[in-house]
């Protein structure tokens, strides 16, 4: 009987078996605070196994190894990278900016100042992925220039990720990010490209936002925020570590600072520490 020679190919790994899901649950939860959803095994498979070709890996144990070894360690960033969700765009939940440009800063240029000295606005955009929560922030900001005559902004964005930070910095964005941009701001506020395909936030607005690496679940070591937009990050986080989220982000509130919530953290009954000033708007006293 005469032999059929059969050509191996590497097999190509196709879904993390439940073994090696729970390791990559337990990996991405202890580096992030993130509890992965069980339902979500192909999504995270396919995230995953686009990395460990990336890194030439033969298998998801092979990758998982390589991830855990020193050998690996610039390969953290870019597989927290690849599994989380960076989806975000300008002026996302619209009314949060109408309140910030409006009742925020109204009550804030009126509380008494010692002087011009104390005249500082502090606003920390938390996990702000690309970065067009924080340059919606800045693009209020400029627009309270009047109302916030003598007043010194600062406006701070951070993420886990430097590739969505990178991005961020370069500020440059497609059409689909910014359809709750109105034409005017995207005028007064963008350079389009030649073809308008993409539009780039004008340099003066780029300059009042700094990017910074952060974790949630570490304390953010910079001067107290007046203002803290924590929105469509906490969803993806169990109980525990929304509580050290919380801690942290009240420990970097001023006294007097608001926190304000996405629609989905499911955080709500966790805020005792401040006052509910709206449905998603919460005080320091
Ligand atoms: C869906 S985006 C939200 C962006 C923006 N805040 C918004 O509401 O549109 C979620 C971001 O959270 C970041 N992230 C996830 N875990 C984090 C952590 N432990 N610390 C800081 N950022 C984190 C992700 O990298 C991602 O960019």
């Amino acid at each position: 009987m005469p032999l059929i020679a059969i050509q191996t190919q590497p097999m190509e790994p196709d879904k993390l078996s439940t073994r090696q899901f729970e390791l990559f649950r337990e990996f991405i939860y202890r580096h992030s605070g993130i509890r992965v959803d069980l339902a979500k095994v192909t999504l995270v498979s396919n995230r995953i196994r686009r990395r460990l070709k990336a890194c030439q890996q033969a298998d998801f144990d092979a990758y998982y190894k390589f991830l855990n070894s020193a050998a690996g360690a610039g390969e953290l960033e870019q597989f927290l990278d690849a599994v989380t969700t960076n989806e975000t765009y300008f002026f996302r939940t619209p009314h949060h900016f109408d309140w910030f440009k409006g009742e925020f800063l109204d009550e804030l240029v009126q509380r008494p100042q010692a002087g011009a000295l104390s005249k500082k606005l502090r606003v920390w955009s938390a996990a702000c992925s690309t970065g067009e929560e924080a340059y919606s922030i800045a693009i209020c900001v400029q627009e309270s220039s009047i109302k916030l005559h003598g007043w010194k902004t600062t406006i701070v964005g951070t993420d886990i990720s430097e590739a969505v930070l990178r991005d961020a910095r370069v500020a440059t964005y497609k059409k689909r990010s910014l359809d709750e941009v109105s034409e005017s701001r995207l005028r007064r506020q963008f350079d389009a490209s030649a073809d308008d395909a993409t539009y780039t936030v004008r340099p003066a607005l780029r300059e009042m936002v700094e990017f910074r690496r952060h974790n949630l679940m570490e304390p953010l070591k910079l001067p107290p925020f007046d203002c803290i937009f924590i929105r469509n990050v906490l969803i993806y986080f169990d109980r525990a570590s929304k509580q050290v989220v919380i801690n942290n982000l009240v420990n970097a509130l001023a006294p007097g600072g608001y926190l304000v919530v996405g629609p989905s953290e499911g955080i709500y009954d966790m805020l005792s520490p401040l006052v509910k000033r709206s449905t998603f708007a919460y005080q320091k006293s």
